[in-house]
């Protein structure tokens, strides 16, 4: 589908967004996991989520909808079933890694895949430390789905993340819960940390000491009943709308604000966006809070290996915001976005270079000197979510308007982005 973003004047208004993703995957697959049901409450509507949901019941466990809460009916730590079907992770990098962590300790064998773009997504980084653990997986070129995975014990292991990664880690601890002993993971990266934040809950045997985390195992897990903060990536594409409208005043109620995942806002503040937090409050491990988003004057910035992993999903929202803000914005270390559902660095360039903008791409990023005036023309999602919602952001800003190709790539992580957007643009 295509979709033309008009030109808008400013952003009023007040939103919530749906659950976050992230958090959303880890609760339905420690969920099925766990003795008892999981109920979750504001999960995350995207398609992503979907897959993991389909890809358990693949595994036999079973969740039902009610309300706006998914209940997933945990079938315990040795209670998933063979399936002769491939599991279909979809488009979702999240569910693929982290199932394959859970497969690997299985008394069968298995074989996950997914859509063009997940199959071209690297898989050695799980699969080298799960290898550690003595699991056995077959990929692709020896990187890349479909990965055939024969279940059998698992050790535990200290591992020290190459990447910054909490696909990787979650994937690590997943499987350690399988691995009898003490699994260590040190993470100098601080990637985001839903999966230790929400292990506890259920029960199992977790600790963080000096940045290294430690799973006791065996572990028994129970179900929990946990309600999901907004997602942060989701609610950064309207905060960006606000910021770059004259006039505008938005208010974000409920959004996660678990410090690995809002570089963002850190950036912004140092950039110079008027964005003061109303209220803050733990929900489930996760601090949550409610702020309000006006129209500022931006400055340049430099992003850096200090902070890219906790703003890694917003870096192609950052391009657009930086063809306002005042002075060269330089994002440098960010090669894992060459990584995700597409290549990221490429992109964006091309896309923003395709509406009129001047910027540079560099092997690790990109640099771009505002402010600049967003002309308007035709541009492709390439199927990625997130530039499909940030060449929308940009669209608003822009003189003419922007024609996006193949827009349903949204769903994946937020059908109601279109919605909301009308809903508080003027
Ligand atoms: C995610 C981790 C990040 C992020 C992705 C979701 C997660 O990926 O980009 O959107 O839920 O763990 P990496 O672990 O590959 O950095």
């Amino acid at each position: 589908m295509n979709y033309f973003v008009k030109p808008g004047k400013k952003i009023y208004g007040e939103i919530e967004c749906a659950g976050d993703k992230s958090i959303s995957h880890r609760l339905a697959l420690l969920g099925a996991l766990a003795s008892g049901d999981t109920i979750i409450r504001n999960y995350c509507t995207g398609q992503d989520f979907q897959s993991t949901l389909h890809c358990l019941a693949q595994l036999g466990v079973q969740h039902e909808s009610s309300n706006n809460s998914i209940i997933v009916h945990g079938v315990g730590l040795h209670g998933l079933s063979a399936t002769n079907s491939v599991l279909d992770a979809g488009n979702s990098g999240t569910t693929i890694r982290l199932l394959t962590g859970i497969l690997a300790a299985q008394k069968f064998a298995s074989t996950i895949t997914g859509d063009d773009s997940l199959i071209q997504r690297p898989m050695k980084r799980i699969i080298e430390p799960l290898s550690l653990m003595g699991a056995q997986i077959e990929a692709r070129k020896n990187n890349f789905p479909p990965l055939s995975i024969r279940g059998t014990e698992l050790k535990p292991v200290s591992y020290i993340l190459p990447v910054g990664s909490a696909q990787v880690k979650s994937a690590i601890l997943l499987a350690a819960l399988y691995a009898k002993g003490v699994t260590k993971i040190y993470d100098p990266f601080n990637s985001r940390n839903h999966t230790e934040n929400l292990l506890p809950l259920f029960n199992a045997e977790l600790h963080t000491e000096n940045g290294w985390i430690s799973l006791q195992n065996p572990a028994t897990m129970k179900g929990i009943n946990y309600m999901v903060p907004g997602d942060f990536s989701s609610a950064a594409f309207f905060i960006s709308a606000a910021l770059l409208l004259n006039n505008s005043s938005l208010l974000i109620r409920n959004v996660g604000l678990n410090p690995t995942r809002t570089g963002l806002l850190k950036v912004l503040h140092s950039m110079g966006a008027v964005i003061p937090l109303i209220k803050e409050y733990d929900i489930g491990n996760e601090m949550t809070g409610d702020f309000s988003v006006s129209s500022s004057e931006l400055a340049s910035i430099t992003v850096d290996n200090t902070i890219v992993p906790s703003i890694i999903d917003e870096l192609p929202l950052l391009a657009v915001l930086a063809t306002k803000a005042h002075g060269l914005t330089i994002v440098k270390d960010a090669k894992e976005l060459r990584y995700k559902e597409t290549d990221r660095i490429k992109t964006i360039t091309d896309n923003l270079t395709a509406i009129g903008i001047q910027i540079n791409e560099l092997k690790d990023g990109f640099t771009l000197k505002g402010p600049q005036t967003i002309i308007g023309g035709t541009v492709d999602s390439y199927g990625d979510h997130r530039i499909a919602m940030a060449m929308a952001i940009a669209g608003i800003a822009s003189q003419e308007g922007i024609m996006i190709k193949n827009t349903e790539c949204i769903n994946i992580s937020n059908p109601q982005f279109f919605t909301i957007l009308n809903d508080i643009l003027q």
